[in-house]
């Protein structure tokens, strides 16, 4: 269970609850703007239990045969999936003795050092490839697949390449479709109603996570339960309600900037993933919070004087989880050189728990006000937990404020550019204007 603590954050919210009750019946009935994708509001219980079951399936199948999985993507089809293996298998699960492939990204940029590195790591080893991309089209991700698949067929042939290669994509249109229905690779779907920020709990996600050892039944569970809090139109009952109107209500008074925080380092590209939700469903019209990051108490050491003393539009909502699955305790030493004694034999928990509270006092009394979201254990179930909660929420928020949540128009400007700037057919009198404002 989530709960959601704003008494730091702001005084009575009813005023928005009409707004919120109009945003929360346009999700539930498919009504509002953008309807074309919801299908991400019923997803935990209508979810293809068919294609769950290949999910899992080819999940082992990787596990057996594979070393490696090269997991290619960009986006909403990257960020859900690199977020949850982070936080449920570690950011140094590649590092780690396991019974489970090592999971590479690519496809998420366009670094050839990046690339090559990759190529490198994997070496003679065993691997397969996860091409992910709705539309099929995306240019970061569909060069990445060019080098992948090249090392693949070099490796296996074209036929034991084939039998390697898993295309999540649309179920009918685009370039990775046609390519993988053409080459007989193994398909799992996008759905269309399904925007890319929104697919995590999809084929998109599942397949990397389930390949990472993750109970993805677990997660589903998670997100389900989560779903049927959030069907509640009862303010007092709905923690996505109840963050949806703390933070509109803080960005009406002027806190233009949303810093979400947690004190676990694996949670930090869960926070990459909720920057994209958020940041691409809000920031539009000249309107919406900017979504930033930090991971505490790291970054009390690099941010913690600006959060404290600079400029006042801010607010923080931070995560908090329940009590970690290892019970260290400082010990105790006879020489005490480093003054620390009166911390020997103390939880490391208790101590973070203290952080945690002196920094929420000091923040909130420098003018940062704070949302307080407490989640459960770190586990897949509470993961699948927080991403519905976080989905939803975002939805109503946006919603709220005003948008279209779950359209991004601006993400094209710098495609268009980049094509016309790299000779793309059908943009040459473009790339010939961008040249010269270049002074190319
Ligand atoms: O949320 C979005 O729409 C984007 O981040 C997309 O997911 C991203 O651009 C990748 O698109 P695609 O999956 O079509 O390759």
């Amino acid at each position: 269970m989530i709960s959601v603590d704003y008494s730091k954050a702001a005084g009575d919210l009813s005023g928005l609850e009409p707004a919120l009750s109009q945003a929360h019946q346009w999700l539930q009935e498919a009504t509002g703007r953008g309807n074309d994708f919801v299908g991400w509001v019923n997803l935990p219980r209508d979810y293809d239990r068919e294609e769950f079951a290949r999910i899992q399936a080819a999940a082992k199948k990787i596990q057996g045969d594979s070393r490696a999985l090269v997991v290619i993507g960009i986006g909403g089809s990257y960020l859900g999936a690199r977020g949850a293996i982070d936080f449920l298998c570690s950011p140094n699960y590649n590092l780690k003795k396991k019974d489970t492939p090592n999971i590479y990204f690519a496809g998420n940029g366009l670094s050839a050092d990046y690339l090559q590195e990759i190529m490198d790591l994997i070496g003679e080893e065993d691997f397969s490839v996860n091409v992910i991309s709705k539309s099929g089209t995306t240019t970061e991700p569909a060069v990445a697949f060019r080098f992948f698949r090249e090392m693949l067929e070099k490796k296996y042939g074209k036929a034991g390449a084939a039998g390697r290669i898993y295309a999540t994509t649309d179920k009918a249109r685009g370039a990775l479709k046609s390519l993988a229905d053409a080459e007989g690779y193994e398909t799992f779907v996008v759905p269309d109603d399904v925007g890319g920020r929104y697919s995590v709990l999809t084929a998109v996600g599942l397949l990397p996570i389930a390949v990472a050892g993750v109970d993805i039944t677990r997660l589903m569970a998670g997100a389900a339960d989560m779903m049927e809090t959030c069907r509640s139109g009862e303010f007092r009952q709905n923690p996505a309600w109840q963050y949806a109107a703390a933070r509109n209500e803080l960005y009406r008074s002027g806190k233009k900037i949303e810093i979400l925080a947690s004190y676990e380092p694996a949670f930090r590209f869960m926070t990459e993933w909720w920057k994209q939700l958020y940041g691409e469903s809000e920031g539009k019209e000249n309107k919406g919070i900017f979504p930033a990051s930090v991971e505490f108490t790291a970054d009390l050491h690099s941010m913690g004087q600006y959060i404290q003393q600079g400029e006042r539009h801010l607010f923080e909502t931070v995560v908090r989880f329940g009590p970690s699955a290892a019970e260290l305790k400082v010990p105790y030493d006879q020489g005490d050189g480093d003054g620390l004694n009166f911390l020997a034999g103390k939880d490391m928990d208790y101590i973070a728990t203290q952080a945690m509270d002196g920094t929420l006092l000091a923040h909130v009394e420098g003018g940062v006000p704070n949302i307080i979201l407490r989640a459960g254990e770190k586990n897949a179930y509470t993961l699948g937990e927080l991403i519905y909660f976080f989905e939803y929420a975002c939805g109503l928020s946006g919603y709220v404020l005003g948008v279209n949540p779950f359209d991004q128009p601006g993400v094209e400007a710098y495609k268009k550019n980049m094509f016309a700037l790299l000779g793309k057919p059908g943009y040459e009198d473009m790339g010939a204007e961008l040249r010269a404002k270049l002074g190319k």
